[in-house]
């Protein structure tokens, strides 16, 4: 059986996508994005088949797709949905590995009471925490891997995606006491093989498959 693991980040917007189609692409994995919300510029499902390189079978789909780009609870009541944590279970683990995007970050709620940690929380999968290296980013993964230990979510550790500022890499990764993963660095074009070659370079596959 192979590895199952869920990709989150400390905001919306910080790469996760971008991240998960390196990684699934690499471990050629299935890629799953339970709750897609926004569907006008297109989904993470399709920006995974695209820049991930993977047949399209490996794009599982949706469990919710919402209409609207908002907080997963209130994108579902816009579109008269409530979203069960019951109906998020994970797909079980086939020969092949599976990547998990979570939608937005860790507190981001899909109904009035269930937060996306709380469902990661319930499947116990390993989860990567993607990061910003920007501004901002240590109180923000800090506040993250916080939540992470404190409902005992296994953490490989932590991805960062921009330029590099190793300081706020080391800081971040000393006081959470996390795996400093790697750094995807910003790509420009952002192609399907820039994306592979930047992630071999900057990432180990082993701290993904033990
Ligand atoms: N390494 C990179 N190089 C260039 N552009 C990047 C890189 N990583 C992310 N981006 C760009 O930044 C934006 C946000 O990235 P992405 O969609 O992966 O974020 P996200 O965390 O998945 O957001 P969401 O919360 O909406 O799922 C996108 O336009 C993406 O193309
Ligand atoms: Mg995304």
């Amino acid at each position: 059986m192979s590895t199952r693991l869920v990709v989150s980040g400390t905001d919306t917007d910080v790469g996760k996508t971008v991240f998960s189609a390196a990684l699934a692409g690499t471990l050629d994995a299935d890629y799953w994005k339970p709750v897609q919300a926004g569907r006008d510029d297109g989904t993470d499902a399709l920006r995974v088949a695209r820049l991930s390189g993977l047949p399209p079978e490996r794009i599982l789909p949706e469990r919710y797709i919402l209409n609207t780009p908002a907080s997963p609870h209130y994108a579902a009541r816009i579109d008269g949905v409530t979203i069960d944590a019951n109906d998020l279970a994970p797909p079980p683990a086939k020969e092949r590995p599976l990547v998990i995007e979570g939608a937005g970050g860790l507190m981001v709620p899909i109904n009035e009471d269930t937060l996306f940690s709380d469902v990661f929380a319930r499947w116990k999968l390993p989860l990567v925490l993607c990061a910003r290296t920007t501004l901002g980013t240590i109180n923000h993964s800090l506040l993250s891997i916080e939540a992470v230990k404190r409902r005992d979510i296994p953490l490989v550790g932590i991805a960062f995606i921009g330029e590099e500022y190793a300081e706020s890499e080391r800081i971040i990764c000393k006081i959470g006491g996390v795996r400093h993963l790697g750094r995807l660095p910003p790509l420009s074009p952002l192609t399907s093989e820039a994306l592979r070659a930047a992630f071999a370079t900057s990432f180990n596959l082993s701290d993904f498959t033990a």
